[in-house]
């Protein structure tokens, strides 16, 4: 057991209000209960709804360890991990109508807010059991609210809850991307409130870009989640810069999941491409284009997370960012558990971002300690 704080910034949660909110939808997002009594089923991308696979195969499988949270402690217990940050997983509070989003962001970040208060108490009795464990959260935010004005709101609100430390949200906005003029009062509100945004995936690329639904299917979930989830990341960011978002809102901060998807490595790309582009104001056109660059964003607007399973993209995501003191550990727990479904295994999703981790710092001990830990401590002003 390591004797410095180990913090998953990255790691998931279905409250159990959420998902039976799923259970009583039949599309997507939905969860299939089977009538053989078997785990149910998480459908929740789009290709998971494949009308030609019976509703008990499709998606996932969705068991306690998505909902409860004392799984989560044993897995954090297991893992070494002393504190973690959790979010509502994907696709958050996206596809509500718009009556529904204000209701379900205060009934879910509240949920939150307790589990942490509850887990954090010193009067429980359990924590023998699951070792002293540390919650904080990130809330979810009412993108389909009639008004921004509601979405500021619950901003402001989440800054009054003690173990809040920032929100979680995907790259619609509210309907047409984070490039979006109408999000700038959500970016304002962000910026001034010093919320920290954690922006993670859910839409992945259309069936189209990996060759039609016949192939994605045939791979089943290899293709969005390793390569539709981490463009998308990068299309949406590389919208927001674009669009100028931090040239109007220099404050904001980002955090990244799966260390900024290929915004590391494509940084250079992106910028080069800027450069030449003769819409743009800056190289003789009309369009205003962004003032600042694509590094100065890296360096100064982002934090990424260390889950990318490999030292390439931690080396890339480092040197992109500029430092190692911008990287912040996580497992995307409670997805991609071991194969063997037995409960008290170590999961090699886990394991291989702790090799890739030292195998990149191992040498300089104090920015693997960072990397895991002190960083998130830090920069989310964790106790
Ligand atoms: N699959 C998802 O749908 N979400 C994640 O966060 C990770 C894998
Ligand atoms: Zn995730």
């Amino acid at each position: 057991m390591a004797d410095f704080p180990i913090v998953d910034i990255h790691t998931h949660v279905y409250t159990p209000a959420y998902l039976d909110m799923l259970r009583a939808r039949k599309k997507v997002p939905y969860v299939h209960d089977p009538a053989n009594g078997a785990d149910s089923r998480l459908i929740i991308l789009s290709s998971d709804d494949d009308a030609s696979t019976p509703a008990d195969q499709r998606g996932r499988p969705v068991d306690s360890s998505y909902s409860d949270i004392e799984v989560k402690l044993a897995f954090m217990k297991r893992h070494g991990i002393t504190t973690s940050v959790i979010s509502l997983a994907n696709p958050w509070l996206d596809f509500l109508d718009v009556d529904d989003a204000q209701i379900w962001s205060e009934r879910i970040n509240n949920d939150l807010e307790e589990t942490c208060a509850q887990v954090n108490s010193k009067t429980r009795t359990d924590t023998v059991a699951t070792g002293i464990k540390t919650l904080y959260a990130f809330g979810a935010l009412p993108l389909s609210a009639p008004d921004a004005s509601i979405i500021v709101n619950e901003i402001t609100r989440l800054k009054m809850l003690p173990h809040m430390r920032g929100v979680i949200m995907g790259t619609s906005g509210l309907g047409n991307g984070l490039d979006d003029q109408k999000l700038d009062p959500v970016w304002a509100a962000l910026a001034q409130t010093q919320t920290l945004l954690f922006l993670h995936p859910h839409y992945g690329l259309p069936d189209e870009a990996f060759g039609g639904s016949e192939v994605t299917q045939r791979y089943g979930h290899v293709l969005p989640l390793a390569l539709g989830f981490p463009l998308e990341t990068t299309i949406a960011v590389t919208r927001m810069l674009l669009s100028g978002v931090f040239d109007r809102f220099p404050d904001l901060k980002i955090l990244l999941a799966h260390s900024g998807g290929t915004l590391p490595f494509l940084a250079g790309r992106i910028d080069s491409c800027i450069a030449h582009e003769r819409k743009f104001v800056a190289n003789g056109g009309s369009a205003q284009g962004p003032v600042r660059d694509v590094w100065s964003v890296l360096n100064t607007n982002i934090y990424l997370d260390a889950v990318v399973y490999g030292e390439a993209g931690l080396r890339a995501a480092i040197h992109a960012a500029g430092s190692h003191e911008r990287l912040l550990f996580g497992t995307d727990n409670p997805f991609f558990p071991p194969l063997s479904e037995k409960e008290d295994d170590i999961w090699p999703s886990v394991t291989t971002n702790y090799k890739a981790i030292e195998g990149t710092l191992g040498e300089d001990k104090e920015a693997v300690r960072g990397v895991l830990g002190g960083n998130a401590v830090r920069i989310l002003n964790l106790n």
